[in-house]
């Protein structure tokens, strides 16, 4: 019987997750104890932390030649969405003297995008838990948590259109690399924003009576 490799060879978002294994879970933890939908103020905390990191990738969504590659990738960013937000719970919207990681009309290097877009769509996975503590802060998709909601088509087939598209893309060697550092780099940018962004002033000290 002939055992086809299917079974055996890691697809590149498998290889993907368990190179961020590790970043991911560490990430998840300096989340989750910054408690994001304790109250208000440290919700509007995380979403800083959102908006940077959806600004950095949103120029890949209009990019020709990753549009060709996923197809459909456009209606996936969800930057407009953290900005509805923001706008919902009164949060300025921030000028950031830095410019987006991914500039439009910039060339980009697709398998470096590709890295940073799988980071991006992932994100999207962990959201479903996030979404269901916002419900706790009376915020939902139609207001305060639109870029948490589920696709309308449902998280779990959404993301597996992604991977399926995702995999399927055609990398040498050094195109693969090229992916993981950029998965790699996304996630420790999303670490770098979460360590500036995720923390809020110290409580003032209580006077003494
Ligand atoms: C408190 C915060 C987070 C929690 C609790 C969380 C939780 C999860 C969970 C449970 C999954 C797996 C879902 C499944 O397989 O069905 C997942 C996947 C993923 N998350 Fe997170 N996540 C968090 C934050 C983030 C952030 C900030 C990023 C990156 C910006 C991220 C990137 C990813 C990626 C890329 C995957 C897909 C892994 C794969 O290839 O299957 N997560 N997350």
């Amino acid at each position: 019987m002939t055992q086809t490799t299917t079974d055996t060879v890691l697809t590149r978002a498998k290889r993907l997750k368990a190179l961020t294994h590790g970043t991911h879970d560490a990430l998840d933890n300096r989340l989750s104890s910054f408690h994001p939908f304790e109250s208000r103020e440290h919700y509007a905390a995380f979403l800083q932390m959102q908006y940077r990191f959806h600004r950095d990738v949103d120029a890949l969504f209009d990019h020709p030649e990753l549009n060709r590659l996923l197809p459909g990738l456009q209606q996936r960013r969800r930057l407009q969405q953290v900005e509805q937000d923001m706008r919902d719970l009164g949060i300025e919207i921030p000028a950031l003297s830095v410019p987006p990681v991914f500039e439009a009309g910039k060339d980009v290097d697709i398998a470096t995008a590709l890295g940073w877009l799988y980071t991006e769509e992932g994100s999207n996975l962990g959201a479903a838990f996030l979404y269901k503590l916002a419900a706790k802060l009376g915020l939902d998709g139609n207001f305060g948590a639109h870029h948490l909601a589920p696709h309308p088509d449902g998280r779990a087939p959404n993301w597996h259109g992604f991977l399926e598209q995702f995999n399927a893309i055609e990398l040498d060697a050094n195109g693969e690399a090229r992916t993981d550092a950029g998965a790699q780099a996304a996630f420790r940018q999303v670490d770098a924003y979460v360590e500036t962004c995720c923390v809020l002033p110290e409580a003032e000290p209580e006077l003494a009576s």
